[in-house]
């Protein structure tokens, strides 16, 4: 058998990184985070660096700012997956690394979300998010490094709890009334971070995603608004009081919200008014669907994620 590929992930300790780095480890690749060494002294990165370090993890100091940590780094792996958050742009710093240590197979730039390159968001997030996702991924193919973009979609921890955009206060949907974006029809797709931790994992050896996309698509995870809605009523036995907000009324919320609540807003746009998740086919030729390539993963359905709130 293959012996699974050595992977770093930079950007490990952060929010989608740390599920990456637990899948990695737990799929039994050698796995290895790069961390800042400022991070070690902050208390909740030190929890999530206590369990990487039980999972067996390789901790590597290292900064993307850092060209010489960087390159010592990737020279011990096969396999590179940035989780980078905000400085998306400056992965061109990660491919100047790769190019020079020259053994990496398969490069996971940041991603993790709706495709950066079929969607139609509007500002601020077509520039801050988007944009700059795209320029990286023509930098990787023009240099030719091997990749694989992953189109994971929305994050269920992100959205489940409140049935809405991001408000880390809320910890339950809600039980009286609910705000829905546009008219609630387009579907849309909320995967449990766990899961897409596994299908990013998945797909690193695996041939047929090597410079492809990965659209995390798993049938089950697919609802429209609406439906998400009445599920929900349905598990707590109740009909709740719905507030639309037509797309044009959003447009008009985001130019006047500040940053960074007018990009939370643009990224609901992009999903629930515009449909970005799921209004296209996947052709082969772009990527394949990660529930359809690997389906021995169980993977937590929409419908599970909620009842956990009942
Ligand atoms: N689909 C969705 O619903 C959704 C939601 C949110 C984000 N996303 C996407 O997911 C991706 C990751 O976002 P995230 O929110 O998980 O990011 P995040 O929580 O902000 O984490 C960023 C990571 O990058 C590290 N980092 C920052 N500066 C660094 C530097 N100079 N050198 C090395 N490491 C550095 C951070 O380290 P420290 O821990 O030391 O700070 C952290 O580990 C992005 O592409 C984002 O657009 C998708």
């Amino acid at each position: 058998m293959a012996e699974k590929s050595k992977i770093l992930i930079i950007g490990g300790t952060g929010y989608i990184g740390k599920f990456i780095v637990e899948a990695s480890a737990k799929e039994g690749h050698p796995t290895f985070a790069l961390v800042r060494e400022s991070t070690l002294s902050n208390p909740v990165k030190g929890k999530i660096i206590d369990n990487f370090k039980s999972l067996g993890v390789h901790l590597l100091f290292g900064d993307l700012y850092d060209h010489e940590s960087l390159v010592k780094a990737i020279k011990q792996v096969d396999v590179v997956i940035s989780t980078i958050g905000q400085q998306l742009e400056d992965q061109v710093k990660i491919i100047a690394a790769i190019k020079e240590a020259g053994n990496v197979k398969r490069f996971l730039p940041s991603e993790f979300g709706t495709d950066s390159e079929l969607n139609t968001a509007v500002e601020p997030a077509k520039s801050i998010l988007y944009k700059p996702k795209v320029q990286i991924r023509r930098a990787i193919e023009a240099e030719g490094i091997p990749y694989t973009y992953v189109t994971s979609n929305g994050f269920a921890g992100y959205f489940l709890p409140s049935l809405s955009v991001s408000s880390p206060e809320v910890t339950s949907p809600p039980r009286d009334k609910v705000v829905i974006f546009g008219d609630g029809n387009p579907k849309v797709i909320f995967n449990h971070e766990a899961d897409i931790g596994t299908y990013t994992i998945k797909t690193v050896d695996d041939p047929r995603t090597l410079n492809k996309t990965l659209f995390i698509r798993p049938p089950k995870n697919t609802y429209s608004y609406n439906e998400i809605v009445a599920l929900w009523e349905k598990m707590i036995g109740k009909t709740l009081e719905k507030t639309y907000v037509p797309g044009e009324q959003l447009l008009k919320q985001i130019q006047e919200s500040p940053f960074p609540i007018s990009i939370l807003l643009a990224i609901c746009h992009s999903i629930f008014v515009n449909g970005d998740i799921t209004n296209f086919d996947i052709e082969p030729s772009i990527g394949f669907e990660a529930s359809e390539l690997y389906p021995d993963v169980k993977y937590t359905t929409l419908e599970e994620g909620l009842r956990r709130f009942v």
